[in-house]
């Protein structure tokens, strides 16, 4: 099974991001072909500072290999190192229907939250589809959020295929990451980076603990019960403990004596521990750019290889270049 999947650097990765796509990219990384990249050209569509965009795109390899993704199994590589990608993009787009495009629930939420409704944003599930159909993709590990531009890189691949009366392009299929991960945020709501409700995965412990002390909790006054269920910490705390370990939160929630503080204390020892081992890898990391970039640079040979074979099926089937 061919697997692949891409995350913006835009900005650095928090819980959220780990426990609903990162941690199944490792977990998938065992596959006959598993390539995962860092999607800068997408990142574009939203940072336009080029610095802020390097860093975050230097920091996502550097706490991706952190995290555990090993480069002797998986392909790690930076999007715009692969140029068969904007190439194979312009192919794509003059097959690709607007009323495709105009759909978009993405796109549309972005236009809406005030981001500049340039071609380039209208266009991004085109970039998308490229990145996926290069490397004949079976299954794409993604949020809930990216099914809809699954399906449109579906959509763009039949009217390929039909337009040019070829099976140039191969159909991926959506892998939807554990709905149960829709990670909460310091608000009760998902977490995520636009709602400024994040935990980040690497900050220092004094700024995560004071990330935890803010997740909102209501007024239930220490000495009585409290339901572990409807409580975001509880939530939080789920990701990392076992079976057990909740339990024995969940009881002293339900007896009653223990503040929000204490629960509190407790998430954040847990995370600590449960990040530690990343958190050394990533400090040491840091001292070697080279290794990193060699790295990047070794995923981005091993994904043109096979990206070369395809866009070559793909100018043939549409009469660019030979034959
Ligand atoms: P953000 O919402 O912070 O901008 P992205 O949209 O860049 O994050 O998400 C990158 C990946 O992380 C996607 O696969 C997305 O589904 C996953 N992800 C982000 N936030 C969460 C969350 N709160 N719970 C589960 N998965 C998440
Ligand atoms: N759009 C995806 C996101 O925001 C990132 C992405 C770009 C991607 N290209 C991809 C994901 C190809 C999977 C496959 O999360």
């Amino acid at each position: 099974m061919k697997v692949l999947s891409g995350i913006q650097p835009t900005g650095r990765f928090h819980w959220g991001n780990y426990f609903g796509a990162i941690r199944q990219y490792i977990d998938l990384q065992t596959n006959e072909q598993a390539f995962y990249f860092i999607a800068d050209y997408h990142a574009l569509t939203t940072i336009r500072k080029p610095d802020e965009l390097r860093g975050y795109t230097r920091d996502a390899a550097v706490d991706l290999l952190a995290l555990g993704l090993d480069p002797n199994q998986a392909s790690l590589f930076r999007q715009s190192d692969i140029p068969e990608v904007p190439e194979l993009t312009w192919l794509l787009m003059t097959i690709t229907q607007m009323h495709l495009l105009e759909k978009c629930v993405s796109y549309k939420d972005k236009k809406e939250r005030g981001v500049a409704a340039d071609a380039g944003l209208f266009t991004y599930p085109v970039l998308m589809a490229a990145d996926i159909l290069l490397y004949d993709s079976d299954v794409v590990p993604v949020g809930v959020d990216q099914v809809q531009h699954i399906e449109v890189t579906r959509d763009i691949a039949q009217r390929f295929n039909h337009t040019f009366n070829c099976e140039a392009l191969k159909l991926p299929n959506a892998s939807v990451l554990d709905s149960s991960a829709k990670v909460p945020g310091l608000d009760g709501e998902k977490m995520s980076k636009s709602y400024d409700n994040t935990i980040e995965l690497f900050d220092t412990p004094k700024r995560t603990k004071k990330r935890i002390n803010s997740i909102k909790t209501d007024s239930t006054p220490v000495e009585d019960p409290k339901d572990p269920e409807s409580c975001s910490v509880f939530a939080l705390y789920k990701l990392f403990a076992t079976p057990a370990q909740q339990d024995e939160l969940a009881e002293k929630y339900k007896a009653g004596g223990m503040g929000y503080g204490e629960a509190k204390k407790t998430l954040y020892e847990a995370a600590m521990d449960h990040f530690g081992e990343a958190r050394e890898r990533r400090e040491q990391l840091e001292k070697e750019p080279d290794t990193v970039e060699d790295i990047l640079q070794q995923g981005a040979r091993q994904a043109r290889e096979v990206g070369r074979v395809v866009l070559d099926r793909v100018r043939s089937a549409c009469g660019i270049a030979a034959n």
